[in-house]
């Protein structure tokens, strides 16, 4: 049975692009595996908390340090048991959701996610695919802004570090140009999530 982890951020909720991709995507990775497990954490709707000093103790004593600790568990155990983690990621400001990085915050441990060796940092999540949906209103994969792009960049090094490696980013951009600029944009998106779902779910 394969193991889907869904991870979207967008605040926006049923407006959101992200969102609409994301799911479509999971509908497409559903036609190869019906039996698929689906695991939903949406922190755009349900944001997790920011890193406090609960966060950070070595053990956990306190009501709050272990239910920080359990959150952070959480966090981890789902990405652990994913074979396939879609994440839905808007562009804020230049970068993503503060929710998203929140995730990662929680997500990035060392000695569980991630380790150091004498051969430098090694990601410990191996073996597993990920599909990135980026949402943007302006244009960053090409053009002026390019170099203000601190999204898929980030991403990539987040996920990296960790270990997950076998990404594909899927880029719904200009949707701020115009009406015509956005429904283009969202309609090729569309069709680059049935593309990458299916080959994503054949490796
Ligand atoms: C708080 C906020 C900040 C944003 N910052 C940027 C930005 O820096 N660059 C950009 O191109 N679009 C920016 N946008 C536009 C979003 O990236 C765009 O609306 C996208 O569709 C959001 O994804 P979603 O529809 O999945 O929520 C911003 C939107 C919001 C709500």
């Amino acid at each position: 049975m394969t193991n889907i982890l869904v991870v979207n951020s967008s605040a926006l909720g049923p407006h959101s692009v992200s969102k609409a991709l994301v799911d479509s995507t999971v509908e497409k990775l559903k036609v190869s595996s019906p039996d698929a497990k689906i695991v939903v954490r949406d922190v755009g709707a349900s944001p997790i908390p920011h890193m406090t000093a609960d966060n950070v103790v070595p053990e956990p004593e306190t009501e709050g340090q272990k239910a920080a600790r359990k959150l952070s568990d959480d966090v981890i155990g789902e990405v652990q048991d994913a074979d396939i983690i879609v994440i839905g990621a808007p562009m804020y400001n230049f970068g993503i959701p503060s929710t998203l990085k929140a995730w990662f915050d929680h997500l990035l441990r060392a000695g569980v996610t991630f380790r150091y060796t004498e051969a430098g940092p090694e990601g410990l999540l191996k073996g597993k695919r990920a599909i990135v949906v980026l949402s943007r209103g302006g244009l960053y994969s090409e053009g002026p802004l390019q170099v203000l792009d601190a999204q898929e960049p980030h991403l990539n090094a987040l996920l990296g570090f960790v270990g997950i490696t076998d990404v594909t980013y899927v880029r719904a951009e200009k949707l701020a140009f115009s009406p015509e600029d956005r429904e283009a944009s969202i309609a090729n998106a569309q069709t680059e999530v049935h593309a990458v779902a299916s080959k994503v779910a054949a490796a």
